[in-house]
């Protein structure tokens, strides 16, 4: 079955409805350039930013993917100006207080990585009420990335297998690949299929190293504020047209 899309890349505005990649993860940059082009403060490129978030969410649960992965905050966020902290920090109650109904109409469930404990209460509200409200739907995993760092990730990965190993519940030789992801916060996912960074930059910032070691990776010089549907739509067709070897022929 073919997805008819309104994109107008390179005349390729089919998507293969059995080509869909079941995990995107995103890295939502460009926020605050959005913003500075149209001399508005940072904050209104976040604001802008959280519509298309729902824009997206929508899409990718319309087209069939599987789990969207976004980075809303890393570990290396909290170095900005406390106003701009304490401004994103808000967005996800926001967010929730605006879009959640839809989002369980939708049937999706929200989910969480990163260092959960160390978010400000009003944030972690507003996450457990979402996340405790669409348990029970099985439709797209909207994973949000908060306080999120992947070296940290790994690093709490090791400390756990550590600790098995030390209280003799684990032989050292039975650690391998599948184990190590069974202990990653992200052990409830499959692996990304495609990686998609906004505003040009094209660099990892520490996201899911581990779990991208095979994902197609899509760049764009759109804002974060401005990629909606039909940026989706050209993501997907561009991973589309990519063969995925996993290191064979
Ligand atoms: C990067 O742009 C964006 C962020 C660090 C924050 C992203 C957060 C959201 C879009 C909202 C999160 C909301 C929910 C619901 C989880 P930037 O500020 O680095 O942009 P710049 O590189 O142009 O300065």
């Amino acid at each position: 079955m073919l997805f008819r899309s309104n994109s107008k890349a390179q005349q390729r505005t089919e998507i293969d409805a059995d080509n869909i990649p079941q995990h995107i993860a995103i890295i939502m940059d460009g926020n605050g350039r959005w913003a500075k082009k149209r001399a508005l403060p940072r904050v209104a490129g976040h604001r802008e930013g959280m519509k298309a978030i729902e824009k997206v969410v929508r899409r990718a649960s319309d087209l069939g993917v599987k789990a969207l992965t976004l980075y809303a905050f890393s570990t290396e966020n909290w170095k900005r100006p406390k106003t701009e902290v304490e401004f994103i920090m808000k967005l996800p109650s926001q967010f929730l207080d605006t879009y959640l109904p839809g989002l369980i109409e939708n049937n999706v469930t929200i989910t969480t990585i990163g260092d959960f404990d160390s978010l400000p209460e009003f944030t972690k509200e507003a996450v457990i009420k979402a996340i405790d409200r669409t348990k029970d739907n099985d439709g797209l995993v909207l994973n949000l990335a908060l306080n999120y760092g992947s070296r940290k990730e790994i690093i709490d990965a090791v400390k756990s297998i550590s600790e098995l190993v030390k209280d003799e519940k684990l032989d050292i030789h039975d650690i391998n690949e599948e184990l190590f992801d069974q202990h990653l916060y992200t052990h409830n996912l499959e692996d990304p299929d495609l990686l998609i960074r906004t505003s040009g930059e094209q660099r990892l910032s520490n996201y899911l190293l581990w779990q991208l070691a095979y994902a197609e990776f899509y760049f764009t010089d759109k804002y974060w504020p401005e990629f909606g549907e039909e940026a989706l739509d050209e993501a997907i067709i561009e991973y589309q047209h990519r063969k995925r070897r996993f290191g064979g022929l």
